[in-house]
């Protein structure tokens, strides 16, 4: 069946079973590899996008759920001018990754946190961050993110 939605903005038609998660939809159809595939289960979060601006974990969402849709990916988080978002740019400030495989799941649930409730308090950073790293970056993702809405400066951290 044709399933209409939009990613990144743009308008966008796939031929897929109803039950075919989203996640398969964006990286086979569509050829967007930035969402990972990490357990299938919604457990790990490497698969996070946006639905509607919400953290939505792409690999347990039927993308007969999605028409009519927007969702936004890794691939969409730039500015029309080429820019990265303040947290991608944070990311790379803070040196977060190390393999890499989680990270943009992360940005995605860091995004979507940010822009729920402008600076995260620690706690509200411990509720929404539920994204599994197995390097352990956890405490430089803490950072960026702080740092990304400028409570790092207010705190003294670097
Ligand atoms: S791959 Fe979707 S939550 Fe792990
Ligand atoms: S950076 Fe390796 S799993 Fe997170």
């Amino acid at each position: 069946m044709a399933t209409s939605f939009t990613v990144n903005g743009k308008q966008v038609s796939v031929e897929a079973e109803a039950d075919t998660p989203l996640l398969w939809v964006l990286r086979d159809d569509l050829g967007m590899t930035g969402t990972k595939f990490g357990c299938g289960i919604a457990a790990c979060g490497a698969c996070s996008v946006h639905v509607d601006g919400a953290i939505t974990r792409s690999c347990s969402v039927p993308v007969s759920e999605i028409a009519g849709k927007a969702v936004t990916t890794i691939e969409g988080l730039k500015g029309a001018d080429g820019m990265l978002h303040k947290v991608q740019q944070a990311w790379i400030d803070a040196q977060v990754p190390q393999c890499g495989y989680c990270q943009s799941g992360q940005i995605m649930a860091a995004v979507a946190l940010i822009e729920q409730v402008g600076t995260p308090s620690d706690a509200q950073i411990d509720e929404a961050m539920t994204n599994i790293c197995r390097c352990g970056t956890y405490p430089r993702i803490r950072k960026a993110i702080l740092a990304a809405t400028g409570a790092a400066a207010q705190t003294g951290e670097a």
